[in-house]
C-alpha cells in the first residue's frame, strides 16, 4: 500500500491579521495509504472541518494564511491552479457535509442532483448518465431507487438524504472521500444505518476515507488509524484500536471518558448529558505559550506551560504530543 495523501506541516490561519490572526491548524502532519480509514476526533473548533475543505483548497472568508503542503497524487493542492482544483474535487477526492438538506438542491429530483455530478466530470450522453445514476444511488440504497431518483429532497428522511450525498461522493470513483461529521445531524438509529453505509463501501469500494467526528464512540470498527486534534495541533495519531483502547495523551483520555454511552441511547427526552471535558479550547482561553491542554490538562506540570511540546513516538506508528512522553 502507498500513500494517497501526504499533508505536512498544515497551517491555516483566519483573519485579521497581526496579534488578533487566530491559528486553526497549526502544523498538522500525516499521510494516508490507499484504502485506509483515517478517523478525525475533536471538540468543536478543534479545527476538523478547517482540515477538511482546506485539503480541497477550498478556504472561508477570513483565511489569512495558509502554508504547508497536501500532496495527492503528485500534486501539491495548497499550489494547485483553480482549474486543476476543480478537476480534483468531486472526482478524486470528495467531501461530504455534515448538513444533507444545506448541500442538496432544494427544487431538483436527487437522481438528477447525481447526474450532474457525473456530467460535471466528463461523462456524456443521457443514457450513459441514467445507467451510471442508477448503479450509484443503487451502491447506497438497497431498495426502491427509481423512486428516491425521482424524489425531491424534501421528500427524503434526513438518512435518505445523507445516502444520495455519499451517492454524490461516490459517483465519479474517487480515491479519497472526506466525510466532516456526516452523521451529525441524524437520530441515533440514523446515525448506525449510515455508519454501516460507509464501512460497507470501504469494503466495496476500497476508497481512502478521512472520517471526522466529534464521537469516538463512531469510530471503533471503523478507522484503521486515528487522529486527535487539538487547538488544531495534532494531540495524537495511531492505530485507532491501540488509541481506543489505551489513549496516551491526557485529552484523547479525557474525551473518551466523555464517550457517549451508548447511539442508540433512550429517545423519550431523557437522554443522558454527555460528560464533559472541564474548560474550554476557545482561543481566548488558550495559553501563548507551552501545550495548549494546559489549562485542561489534570496532568499538568510545571514544564508544560514553557514550551511546545513535540510529538514523540510512544510505540513505532503511535505518537503523542505531551511532555509526559518525551526523553522516555
Ligand atoms: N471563517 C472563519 N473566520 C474566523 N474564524 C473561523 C472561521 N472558520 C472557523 N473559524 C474558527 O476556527 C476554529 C476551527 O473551526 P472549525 O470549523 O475547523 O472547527 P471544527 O473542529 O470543525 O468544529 P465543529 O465540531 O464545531 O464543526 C474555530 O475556533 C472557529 O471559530
Ligand atoms: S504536555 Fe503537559 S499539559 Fe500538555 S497534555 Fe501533556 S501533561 Fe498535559
Ligand atoms: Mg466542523
Amino acid at each position: 500500500m502507498g500513500s494517497i495523501l501526504e499533508v505536512r506541516d498544515l497551517r491555516v490561519a483566519y483573519g485579521p491579521r497581526g496579534r488578533g490572526a487566530f491559528r486553526a491548524l497549526d502544523g498538522v502532519s500525516f499521510c494516508l495509504e490507499s484504502e485506509e480509514v483515517l478517523g478525525v476526533l475533536g471538540e468543536s473548533g478543534s479545527g476538523k472541518s478547517t482540515l477538511a475543505t482546506s485539503i480541497l483548497g477550498l478556504f472561508r472568508a477570513n483565511t489569512i494564511v495558509a502554508t504547508g503542503a497536501v500532496l495527492f497524487e503528485g500534486s501539491d493542492l495548497l499550489q494547485a491552479k483553480p482549474d486543476e482544483l476543480q478537476r480534483i474535487r468531486g472526482k478524486r477526492i470528495s467531501l461530504i457535509f455534515q448538513e444533507p438538506s444545506m448541500a442538496l438542491h432544494p427544487t431538483m429530483r436527487v437522481g438528477r442532483q447525481v447526474q450532474q455530478v457525473l456530467a460535471a466530470h466528463g461523462m456524456k450522453g443521457r443514457s450513459a448518465l441514467n445507467q451510471k445514476t442508477r448503479e450509484v444511488l443503487e451502491t447506497v440504497f438497497m431498495e426502491e431507487t427509481e423512486r428516491i431518483a425521482r424524489s425531491y429532497p424534501h421528500q427524503l428522511s434526513g438518512g435518505q438524504r445523507q445516502r444520495v450525498l455519499i451517492a454524490q461522493a461516490i459517483a465519479c470513483g474517487p480515491s479519497l472521500v472526506i466525510a466532516d461529521e456526516p452523521t451529525a445531524s441524524l437520530d441515533p438509529t440514523t446515525q448506525m444505518e449510515i455508519l454501516g453505509v460507509f464501512r460497507a463501501l470501504r469494503k466495496r469500494l476500497g476508497l481512502g476515507m478521512i472520517f471526522i467526528t466529534h464521537n469516538p464512540a463512531l469510530l471503533a470498527g471503523m478507522a484503521d488509524r486515528l487522529l486527535v486534534l487539538y487547538a488544531g495541533r495534532v494531540a495524537e495519531l495511531g492505530p485507532a484500536e491501540e488509541v481506543l483502547a489505551s489513549p496516551k495523551h491526557p485529552y484523547t483520555r479525557s474525551l473518551l471518558e466523555s464517550i457517549p454511552p451508548l447511539l442508540d441511547g433512550p429517545r423519550d427526552g431523557n437522554k443522558k448529558k454527555l460528560p464533559s471535558i472541564p474548560g474550554d479550547s476557545r482561543p481566548s482561553s488558550l495559553p501563548g505559550a507551552g501545550c495548549p491542554f494546559e489549562p485542561r490538562c489534570p496532568e499538568r506540570m510545571d514544564i508544560c506551560k514553557t514550551r511546545d511540546p513535540q510529538l514523540v513516538n510512544v510505540s513505532q506508528s503511535h505518537t503523542v504530543s505531551c511532555f509526559r512522553y518525551e526523553n522516555q
